[in-house]
């Protein structure tokens, strides 16, 4: 074997700023840069371990994820990589490596926890190795792949199926035996962004929610949502006493007195053509009879919010057509408030008036006029705060002040609340049931003395499984885990906390819906730091998939003034939306998980069935959805609702080929 050193020489670029001018020197040749041979050993840790995913924490050098010494089963490692699962890492071998060898197993700085894992070793596309479900306490494996001719070689961690609690996991003693180029960390492949929603028709379509609440007597609100080349006309048979519908606009307004179901015909149209289309309008206690859709500020502006932000959104809402789509409500989350004991001239200042109304900040001079400016347009307008004295950015809360509070938000003419726990932590004796519900009752009692409806999103991260009572409380929605978060392991957790509402199914029903988060694509960021979301063009399309399956509140919260035109078809999909707005409500649950395939579905009010495929590996898979798993029989018919194109009938399964962290989502029909 040829263990000669070698050497490669570098060009560097120096820039030296010298008295605001900026020279360059390009210095040739210049370093001579030693690496190891060619032909030998390479250690998985002398790798970028800045390219390896770590579900908690980051990839260590010769030490476990939690910066102890390696340890599998008293087994002690000098060498190695400790990470945390989920974990993957991309390497190019460049053919050059002959062999990858490791002990993998779960590290005893978790002994006595719950912590399992599977590791797995793909080289091109094929799975090479995997070591099963290991648990803390197991003997090491060794792990012995022969990487001739291999390209691409990706190592994984697996939370096995059980989340990732614990999963410290180490690859001990990894290493590559090397006979040519020496392997590199990589990124994983960078994938176009396909756009797969067609064009919307220049002739009308009815879309949007085909079911709305509204209590007796409240101010009364409902844009048509349409495409369709403009000018349009619209027109509305059986609308109940009291309401009034715009031609041009396709507003309905007013007020209706009498409780009841009331069977409306929509119509819509243009020089192309006409569309018609039945909608309920249910005059009775309940409101949010499809999950609420729209923005919120949060992912993208964080606390710095202000009346021209909040309005440039509700514009863009108009202007990019998303409002044809049924996307509604405009909400401001936190930051709008005083910020007690800020030294900022906008942020501080008296929180409430002599009375104890609660002032916004300088950034909102005038609350009436941005709610009217939005509802001008056929928008909805929705804020947040806490229950506590201080919201979770130590804004001004609504402790001891909801009933003040509630009144002030229906004057300024807010038609959405978002009630946040954070400071009120401090507030419950405990976290008993009954302490966890008693802030949201209290508000709830304040917003339904109000002569306004108001949308009640509740956001306590999910404690005391806030779902099974979330209903019981007067709540619409309600958020199910913490936050999404924007971090770059956000496909973790959009797969993670998506997943997690398995079983969560019979609590979502009209009226009442699970909430895991926002929308987190588009330009999102932390503190006006704005950059393109970290989930790849596939993982988008699992993401707004899940969510439609889900029936969970469609609000993105990326930046509406930066809307691109893949992020727009991702939001716009009338059929995926159809789905998410059933009027049926059904909540999708899991009907087959066989490794990285998931299949979920979920009854649709025409007797359909809507079903997801999604790939949550590394590399492409077949997934299977079968009859037998869905509960059906007989031929169905099989739309595929991203490219609103039918796939053909089929008998007893449909199966897709999924790419790396991808989705397909379908339709099936009965064939009668
Ligand atoms: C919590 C919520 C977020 C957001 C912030 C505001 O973290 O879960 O959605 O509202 O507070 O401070």
């Amino acid at each position: 074997m040829n263990t000669a050193k070698w050497f490669r020489s570098k060009s560097i670029f120096v820039f030296v700023i010298a008295g605001g001018i900026i020279l360059r020197f390009l210095a040739i040749p210049t370093l001579a840069v030693e690496s190891t041979e060619p032909n030998g050993t390479v250690w998985l840790s002398s790798l970028n371990l800045s390219k390896m995913t770590s579900g908690w924490g980051k990839a260590e050098i010769d030490k476990a994820v939690q910066g102890q010494p390696m340890s599998i089963a008293g087994q002690k490692f000098e060498r190695g990589v400790g990470t945390h699962a989920k974990s993957v890492m991309y390497i190019d071998l460049k053919g050059g490596s002959t062999k990858f060898t490791a002990y993998v197993g779960v590290d005893d700085e978790v002994r006595g926890q719950v912590g399992s894992v599977e590791f797995r070793v793909y080289g091109d596309g094929e799975l090479l190795w995997k070591s099963g479900v290991m648990k803390a306490g197991e003997a090491a494996k060794k792990v012995n792949v022969d990487a001739s001719g291999i390209k691409t070689l990706i190592l994984l961690v697996d939370s096995a199926g059980d989340g990732i609690s614990y999963d410290h996991a180490n690859w001990a003693e990894a290493k590559f035996e090397v006979a040519g180029d020496k392997p590199e960390a990589i990124d994983p492949p960078v994938e176009e962004a396909v756009i797969m929603t067609p064009k919307s028709s220049p002739k009308p379509r009815i879309n949007g929610a085909k079911v709305f609440g509204v209590r007796p007597g409240s101010p009364f609100l409902f844009t048509i949502a349409a495409t369709g080349d403009r000018p349009m006309e619209f027109s509305a048979e059986g609308l109940p006493e009291g309401l009034r519908l715009d031609a041009k606009t396709g507003r309905i307004t007013g007020s209706v007195a009498k409780r009841g179901k009331y069977i409306v015909t929509l119509k819509a149209r243009n020089a192309l053509g006409e569309a018609e289309r039945e909608f309920r309008i249910i005059v009775g206690d309940k409101l949010a009879l499809t999950p609420p859709m729209g923005w919120n500020s949060w992912y993208c502006f964080f606390t710095g919010i202000t009346d021209e932000m909040i309005r440039a959104a509700a514009d863009a809402m108009v202007s990019t057509g998303m409002i044809n789509h049924g996307y509604t409500y405009v909400n401001l989350d936190d930051g709008w408030m005083v910020k007690p004991g800020s030294k900022d001239p906008v942020l501080g200042g008296e929180p409430r008036d002599a009375a104890g109304m609660i002032n916004a900040n300088k950034n909102f001079p005038d609350m009436k006029a941005l709610t009217d400016y939005i509802h001008s347009k056929g928008l909805k307008v929705g804020l947040y705060t806490s229950p506590g004295p201080l919201t979770c950015a130590g804004y001004t809360g609504s402790y001891q002040h909801e009933e003040q509070d509630a009144r002030r938000f229906a004057e300024w003419g807010f038609d959405f609340l978002k009630y946040d726990w954070c400071s009120y932590g401090r507030i419950a004796k405990d976290r008993s049931r009954e302490e966890l519900k008693k802030p949201y009752l209290v508000m709830k009692a304040a917003l339904d003395k109000q002569d306004r409806d108001f949308i009640y999103n509740l956001c306590q991260y999910g404690m005391g499984q806030v779902w099974e009572w979330g209903a019981e409380v007067g709540g619409h929605c309600w958020r199910t885990t913490g936050d999404l978060g924007i971090a770059t392991s956000l496909y973790d957790n959009v797969t993670r906390y998506g997943f997690l509402h398995d079983g969560k199914q019979q609590w979502a029903g009209p009226g009442h819906w699970n909430d895991p988060d926002y929308l987190l694509i588009g330009w999102i960021g932390w503190k006006g730091a704005l950059r393109p979301t970290s989930l790849t063009p596939n993982e988008q399309y699992t993401h707004v998939s899940l969510w439609c399956l889900l029936a969970a509140p469609l609000i993105f919260s990326g930046d509406m003034t930066k809307l691109d035109e893949f992020t727009l078809s991702l939001l716009t999909n009338d059929e995926v939306i159809e789905v998410d707005q059933d009027p049926l409500g059904r909540q999708a649950n899991r009907v087959a998980l066989a490794g990285d395939s998931h299949v979920w579905a979920k009854d649709m009010e025409d007797g359909s069935k809507a079903v997801g495929l999604f790939n949550t590996g590394e590399i492409e898979t077949k997934v299977v959805a079968r009859w037998s798993d869905l509960g059906i029989k007989g031929r169905q018919r099989v739309r595929d609702l991203w490219r609103q194109k039918d796939l053909g009938t089929f008998e007893d399964q449909f199966e897709a080929k999924v790419p790396r962290h991808g989705a397909v989502l379908v339709q099936l029909f009965p064939v009668r």
